[in-house]
C-alpha cells in the first residue's frame, strides 16, 4: 500500500458487471493457463483466443514473453521478480475481466503462493488451467532451445532445471498439452468456457 493511499478514493462506475455483461453476451473472466516453457501455454492461449472470438466471445490474451517486453521489462527471473510479475498481471487480468472480457493469460506462473494471489485478486472470475505437460516432454520439445541453454549453464534460474515450478493442486481444468494435440486442446478448452460463460447467460 503506498503511504498516501488514504488519500485517495475509488469513483464508482456508472455501468454494472450486468450491463458489460449484456453488452458482450457473456460474463468476464481470467482463464489463467500455467505450465512449464514449452508446455504449449502461448500456442494454445493465441488458438483459443481465435476460436472464441469465432463462436462470440470477447478475449485478449497476456502472453509472458509479450508482457514483458513492455509493461514488466523491468523484471527478470529472481523468485522476487517472478512474484512481481504475476501480481502485474493479476492485476491487469482482473481489470480485463471488470470490463466484461475473458482475459487469457500465458504465463509460467511457477509459484502456489503467486496463482493464489492471484485467483484472490479476480476472485470467482479466476479460472486456473493447468497444463500439464512434464518436464521430459517439455525439454523434448524445446521449440526456444532455452532447456538446452539451461543445461549448459548459460541460462540461470530456469524452471524446471535450476529454479521450481509448482504444480497445482486443485487447477479447475487439467489439459495434458504432451499427449494430445493442439486442436484437441483447444476444443477441450472451449467446452470449458461454453460450460462456464455461456452465452447470453446471466
Ligand atoms: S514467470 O515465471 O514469471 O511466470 P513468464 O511466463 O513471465 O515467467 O516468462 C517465461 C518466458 O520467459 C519463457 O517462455 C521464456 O521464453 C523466457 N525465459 C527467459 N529466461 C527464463 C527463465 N530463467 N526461466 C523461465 N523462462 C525464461
Amino acid at each position: 500500500m503506498p503511504p498516501d493511499a488514504r488519500n485517495l478514493t475509488a469513483t464508482a462506475h456508472a455501468l454494472s458487471a450486468s450491463d458489460r455483461q449484456s453488452h458482450y453476451g457473456h460474463a468476464g473472466g481470467v482463464l489463467w493457463l500455467t505450465g512449464l516453457s514449452a508446455s504449449g501455454k502461448s500456442s494454445l492461449a493465441m488458438a483459443l483466443e481465435q476460436a472464441l472470438m469465432e463462436r462470440g466471445y470477447s478475449c485478449y490474451v497476456l502472453d509472458g514473453d509479450n508482457v514483458r517486453g513492455g509493461l514488466n521489462a523491468n523484471l527478470g527471473f529472481s523468485p522476487e521478480d517472478r512474484s512481481e510479475n504475476i501480481r502485474r498481471v493479476s492485476e491487469v487480468a482482473a481489470l480485463f475481466a471488470d470490463a466484461g472480457l475473458i482475459c487469457i493469460t500465458a504465463f509460467i506462473s511457477p509459484y502456489r503462493a503467486d496463482r493464489a494471489r492471484a485467483r484472490l485478486r479476480c476472485k470467482q472470475a479466476f479460472h486456473e488451467i493447468y497444463l500439464a505437460a512434464d518436464l521430459a516432454a517439455c525439454e523434448a520439445r524445446d521449440p526456444k532451445g532455452l532447456y538446452k541453454k539451461a543445461r549448459a549453464g548459460e541460462l540461470r534460474e530456469f524452471t524446471g532445471v535450476s529454479a521450481p515450478y509448482e504444480s497445482p493442486e486443485r487447477a479447475d481444468c487439467v489439459i495434458d498439452t504432451s499427449a494430445e494435440t493442439l486442436a484437441a486442446s483447444v476444443e477441450k478448452l472451449i467446452g470449458y468456457v461454453v460450460a462456464n460463460f455461456p452465452l447470453g447467460g446471466k
